[in-house]
């Protein structure tokens, strides 16, 4: 009987750990053309290279265009979970699913100064 149990907790650690590994393994992947629907609230605050955003933003704002799509998708998590503290990126990023975050990274990662304006800017 006590064998027993300690098999069934060996079991629930097993399964505990593989769910673990099952969520890491699907991570969600991020598509640019579907970012493209999902950034017109951001233009307006966050100049990708070719938008010339009004004073003061060009100072404040950071550029998004071309930076790493997996850094731009960690930073909205993490500005969701509250791991950072800007008030207005905060409210924006708990509004964005994980797979939201994904695609818009790709989407600002596939940007240069050359990408043709957003049409939904
Ligand atoms: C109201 C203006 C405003 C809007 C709208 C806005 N942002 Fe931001 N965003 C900011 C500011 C200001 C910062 C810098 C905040 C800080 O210092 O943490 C920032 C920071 C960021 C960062 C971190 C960049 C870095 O280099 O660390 C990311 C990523 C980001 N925003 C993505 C987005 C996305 C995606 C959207 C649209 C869903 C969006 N933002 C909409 C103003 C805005």
């Amino acid at each position: 009987m006590k064998k027993h149990s300690i098999l069934l907790k060996l079991l629930m650690c097993a399964g505990v750990a593989l769910m673990g590994f099952s969520a890491q393994a699907d991570e969600v992947k991020g598509s640019a053309a579907a970012g493209n629907g999902k950034v017109w609230l951001c233009t307006g605050c966050h100049s990708i290279p070719d938008y010339r955003a009004d004073y003061p933003y060009v100072y404040r704002v950071p550029m998004l265009g071309g930076q790493n799509a997996g850094y731009i998708a960690t930073a909205l998590s993490e500005y969701k979970k509250g791991e950072r503290k800007h008030p207005t990126m905060r409210s924006i990023a708990t509004s964005l699913s994980d797979q939201d975050m994904a695609d818009i990274g790709e989407y600002y990662a596939a940007q240069t100064a050359s990408s043709p304006n957003n049409p939904l800017k």
